[in-house]
């Protein structure tokens, strides 16, 4: 065993002693950020080159502040991007509408489909879009202008990496309740994740005291902003223009009827995420 490997060992019983929830790739995950290794090779770091500042982040883990803020990173689909204070974690729910969005827009049959991402965060979203579907235009909307902050970060570092994502996503501030006006009736697919929790919900301290407020609740029933997102989308949709909005696991129904076709969506159906659970509503503007 090498030092390391004994100081690891040692932050994953405190890690989940605190209660985090994999305390072990936790610790490696910090050790390897912090020595500047993958997880792989942190038995290769020599005795010599332990770096004291890993029991400073521990402490932090242990505190229960995200993995994502303390390495500065979260991994989404192909994609590295910078987080922190401010802005909402991706998670790995999101990228499954992310990859159907990605699968509809590979198959249009439209030279440069235009996208919107309301409350695009990270920029999580809009950004594997461009990445991956390099013809498209996509247009992200941000209210919260510390998360957009980090959304113009990871559009520069994104385009440093891709050159072809360059100009591809344009950041729009403001309420998607009112967004995008010069688009109405243009738009070929509108995707969003937005606010969902119901207020008085029970959620871990890595989500209460570090995702911004503005990401995370959605009034009584957690659908006050999933009402707002479909609105918009009709608005912003042309005839046969898609739509995928993220929910919570609980909430597959109630976002099924709030696109039914009496409110004028076509097609809805619910998908499940990669643990099996209702995640997202995807439907047709007639
Ligand atoms: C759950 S987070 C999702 C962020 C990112 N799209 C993702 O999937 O990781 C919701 C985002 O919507 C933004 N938001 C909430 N209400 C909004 C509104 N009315 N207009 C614009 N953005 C809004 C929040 O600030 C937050 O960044």
């Amino acid at each position: 065993m090498s030092l390391l490997l004994d100081e690891i060992a040692l932050a994953t019983v405190r890690l989940a002693d605190a209660g985090v929830e994999s305390p072990r790739t936790d610790a490696e995950l910090i050790a390897a950020r912090l020595h500047g290794v993958s997880r792989a090779e942190l038995h290769r770091v020599p005795d010599t080159s332990f770096d004291p500042r890993f029991w400073d982040d521990i402490a932090r883990r242990e505190a229960r502040e995200p993995l994502q803020h303390i390495t500065g990173a979260a991994y989404f689909r192909y994609l590295e991007l910078a987080v922190g204070p401010g802005v909402f974690v991706p998670r790995q729910e999101t990228e499954v509408m992310t990859g159907w969005a990605i699968d509809q827009l590979a198959a249009m049959d439209v030279a440069e489909p235009v996208v919107a991402d309301l409350g695009t965060g990270s920029g999580a979203i809009a950004l594997s879009i461009a990445q991956e579907v390099p013809r498209a235009l996509v247009h992200a909307v941000e209210a919260d202008p510390l998360a957009r902050q980090w959304t113009e970060r990871n559009i520069a570092s994104v385009a440093a990496a891709s050159p072809h994502t360059a100009g591809r996503v344009t950041l729009h501030a403001g309420d998607f309740a009112a967004a995008l006006p010069e688009l109405d009736g243009h738009v070929d697919l509108v995707v969003s994740n937005p606010p969902y929790i119901p207020v008085g919900s029970w959620v871990p301290p890595e989500v209460g005291e570090y995702d911004p407020a503005t990401a995370l609740w959605g009034g009584e029933d957690g659908l006050d902003a999933v009402r707002v997102v479909a609105e918009t989308a009709r608005r912003l949709l042309r005839p046969g223009g898609l739509l995928a909005i993220e929910h919570g696991a609980q909430q597959g129904a109630a976002v099924y009827w709030v696109l039914a076709e009496e409110n004028g969506w076509q097609q809805t159906r619910n998908h499940t995420d990669l643990a099996g659970r209702d995640r997202f509503v995807t439907t047709v503007r007639p």
